[in-house]
């Protein structure tokens, strides 16, 4: 098998490669630039990387043709929720599965592809309704969202038409080391850390009420190579933990694990309108198929991104 990753320098990208590699198969990656190889400098040329811009055809087919990849994860992408728009995020999502999936049909490439959406597709999840599970109607409120369920009909058409070989999975949020700090996680994590290396004790924060569902990417990135095993062209899954936990008590946790005295302040800036307060999935659908479960805990995946920080930073 050749394994071709799009957005292999990426937080979930990069955890992918690791897993492949250490399977012992053969993985190359597609990344907008050939800098920014930090989460995959370790793998040296175990793997090889091709630059490319997703949202340039002619660029991506090349890719494609010299590759020849027979598994391709599409993981290219902006990961941001809140990100100002502009038509740079449709352009990366849309048309960056267009351009990928027409390539490798052009190209006639025997190739199973991973679609890599969002648990944001759903968007506002009634409270009462439980997890979400596959079923419930794609109604994105964010941008983000949107982007990503229009590219995700794009490419299940791709499977519909008999095209290609495709698969799709909405993952929930995922976390761990290598997550940039932007994302509540490792923004939490990372001011820790900054504190205990003498910076002013103040923690800023967002909206600690909401609740999401946090899988730690390990977890995650397993749970994709599990659906390209076994799952059929045409499949969707949730990859999620089937649990709610409320930002509040992951920062608990998370000042628990700190080695200083810490305050938090809340600030404006961080705090979103028009998001879901409680978001979590039902992955019964993916255990049922897989028998993939979460093995990495909550508290392991905080004191893992701690101590990413804090060799990071040191
Ligand atoms: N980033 C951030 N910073 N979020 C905060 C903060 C803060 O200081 N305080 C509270 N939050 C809340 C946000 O309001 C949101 O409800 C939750 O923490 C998670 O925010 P993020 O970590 O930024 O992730 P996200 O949910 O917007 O998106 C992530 O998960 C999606 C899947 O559900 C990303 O990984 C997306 O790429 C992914 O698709």
């Amino acid at each position: 098998m050749i394994h071709l990753i799009t957005g292999i320098h990426g937080f979930a990208g990069s955890h992918l490669a690791d897993l492949l590699v250490k399977k012992g198969e053969q993985v190359c990656g597609l990344a907008h630039s050939l800098d920014n190889d930090q989460n995959i400098a370790h793998l040296g040329n175990k793997i090889k990387v091709y630059q490319a811009d997703i949202c340039d055809r002619l660029q991506v087919e090349q890719v494609l043709d010299s590759v020849r990849p027979t598994a391709i994860y599409h993981l290219a992408g902006m990961s941001y929720v809140p990100a100002t728009v502009d038509s740079a995020m449709f352009d990366s999502h849309f048309r960056g599965t267009l351009n990928l999936l027409e390539s490798a049909k052009e190209l006639k490439l025997k190739a199973k592809t991973l679609w890599v959406g969002s648990s944001e597709e759903y968007g506002l999840i009634k409270q009462g309704n439980g997890l979400v599970d596959e079923c419930h109607p794609l109604s994105p409120l964010s941008l983000y969202g949107v982007s990503k369920s229009s590219a995700e009909m794009l490419a299940n058409s791709y499977h519909e038409r008999g095209d290609l070989e495709v698969i799709r999975v909405r993952p929930f949020n995922h976390i761990g080391p290598r997550q940039k700090s932007r994302f509540v996680v490792s923004s939490f994590a990372r001011q820790i850390v900054e504190i205990e290396a003498g910076k002013e004790p103040i923690l800023k924060v967002g909206n600690l009420n909401s609740e999401r569902d946090f899988t730690d990417v390990r977890d995650t990135v397993r749970a994709y190579l599990s659906v390209m095993n076994v799952g059929q062209s045409g499949d969707v899954f949730n990859v999620c933990s089937g649990k709610t936990k409320k930002i509040s008590s992951l920062l608990g946790n998370l000042i628990e694990q700190a080695q200083v005295e810490i305050k938090v302040e809340s600030e404006e800036e961080h705090f979103r309108p028009n998001i879901p307060v409680s978001l979590a999935g039902d992955f019964t659908k993916l255990q049922a198929a897989t028998g993939w479960r979460p093995e990495i805990s909550l508290e392991a995946s905080l004191g893992d991104t701690l101590t990413y920080w804090r060799e990071k930073l040191s």
